[in-house]
């Protein structure tokens, strides 16, 4: 390398330096997801990967969308749909969202409803609106990976919410107040949870509620996948049961996020919440600093494909993936060791293994993927890096037979680690 090459190499490590220096002190907790990186996993040929967290590309309504993209670029519709258009979102799709809202019991208007680019978005909003520095977000042990990473930003402290556990609220509230901030939302995935495949009951849902109201903050709904259900019947989201008891949403302290991102497509990056004016107010007024709107386009293929095929399409999932969840608990019953424990989800697209105490997921995982088979390790879904003898298995991804010899040499791996 010839000297001005060393002495702009040089430059460039000095500027970075100080451009990382400058960054604000939030940056320090915005890590690389564990997930992102495993991703890049899934092109290598032979490996079975149960670390996707994704739908199967095989069942996308691609047909409707390449329909409905047309429609929205026919001469006389382009001036809409390539246009800018409300912050709040595009009206037909809120007026859709409004019926099937009412389906799972939340009467609202298109007023309570904001449109997001996937709910990710929404829980970034929502961290943005809520958190200050030190204030404490509630959240499930383990929780959704990508929720602490959007909340990660606004520097919480967080603490566990568990409907299980009868914890006394000044507990709760004594923890936020040393920390110098306030508890400000509990956040949960009420359906097939992600990564435990979990599901809340009805009474669950109800104790929520009621610690929410003790402890003064609002409840954060992630729904996302709500629909997904392979058995037993539906629970009434959170919302729905604070709206009979308060009769209004706009007295509600629940907010609810939507995505169509397990159901239709997550490409198109089209997510919603629903709550009380005053939030969805705020909500968008964060929207137009952040990003004016989502695209408008994509909200128009998706409120088409919604009206055209939403229930055929959403019948069809819960047909394929009810298989591959079945496929994923009779192997685990037939490979697994004895004193590895999982969870039974009724939908969803994840199981959640617990190892014997004393194993490490990640350490697994290194031997795992000497077998072909990945997955992601339990710790990074946990707020304090904690019970790291656990992992998700995703089994939305892989056909039957797949999942059965992915189970089975993950199996072995296990087996060769006791
Ligand atoms: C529980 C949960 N919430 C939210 C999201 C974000 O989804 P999207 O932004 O695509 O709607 C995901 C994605 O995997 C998720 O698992």
């Amino acid at each position: 390398m010839s000297l001005p090459e060393n002495l702009a190499e040089s430059t460039l490590e000095k500027t970075n330096a100080r451009l990382t220096e400058l960054f604000a002190n939030r940056t320090g907790r915005m890590r690389a997801s564990e997930i992102r990186e495993l991703l890049k996993l899934l092109d290598q040929p032979n490996i079975i990967s149960f670390a996707g967290g994704i739908p199967d590309p095989a069942y996308f309504p691609r047909e409707a969308f390449a329909e409905a993209m047309t429609k929205a670029l026919s001469e006389q519709a382009a001036a809409v749909a390539l246009q800018y258009s409300t912050s709040e979102g595009y009206t037909p799709l809120r007026d859709w969202i409004v019926g099937y809202m009412a389906r799972h019991g939340v009467t609202c208007t298109r007023d309570n409803i904001l449109i997001t680019a996937g709910s990710q978005q929404a829980l970034d909003y929502l961290g943005k609106i809520f958190l200050n520095a030190g204030d404490t977000a509630l959240v499930t042990w383990p929780t959704y990976m990508g929720a602490l990473g959007a909340f990660n930003a606004y520097e919480p402290r967080y603490d566990r919410i568990d409907p299980q556990t009868n914890r006394p609220t000044e507990d709760v509230l004594a923890g936020a107040k040393a920390a110098g901030g306030e508890v400000k939302f509990a956040y949960l995935s009420t359906d097939f949870a992600n990564p435990t495949g979990v599901t809340l009951t009805e009474d669950q849902r109800r104790t929520v509620l009621s610690r929410a109201e003790a402890l003064g903050c609002a409840v954060i709904e992630d729904a996302a996948y709500q629909e997904l259900r392979y058995r037993g019947e539906a629970i009434k989201p959170i919302l729905a049961l604070e709206i009979e008891e308060k009769g209004d949403i706009d007295a509600c302290r629940t907010i609810y996020l939507g995505s169509f991102s397990k159901t239709l497509a997550p490409g198109l990056r089209v997510g919603w919440a629903v709550a009380a004016k005053p939030v969805i107010s705020q909500m968008v007024l964060t929207k137009q600093a952040a990003d004016l709107q989502t695209a408008t386009i994509n909200q128009i293929a998706v409120s088409e494909v919604a009206n055209g095929v939403f229930e055929d399409h959403v019948a069809k999932l819960r047909e394929v993936y009810g298989v591959r969840l079945d496929a994923m608990l009779a192997a685990l019953e037939r490979h697994m060791p004895e004193g590895v424990e999982w969870t039974k989800p009724d939908g969803g697209m994840f199981v959640w293994v617990t190892l014997p105490q004393g194993m490490d997921g990640a350490e697994l995982l290194k031997e795992a993927l000497k077998a072909n088979v990945a997955f992601v390790p339990g710790g990074a879904f946990y707020a304090d890096g904690s019970n790291r003898n656990t992992l998700r298995l995703n089994f939305s991804m892989s056909a039957a037979a797949k999942i059965e010899e992915g189970i089975a040499r993950l199996g072995d791996v296990i087996r060769a680690q006791l």
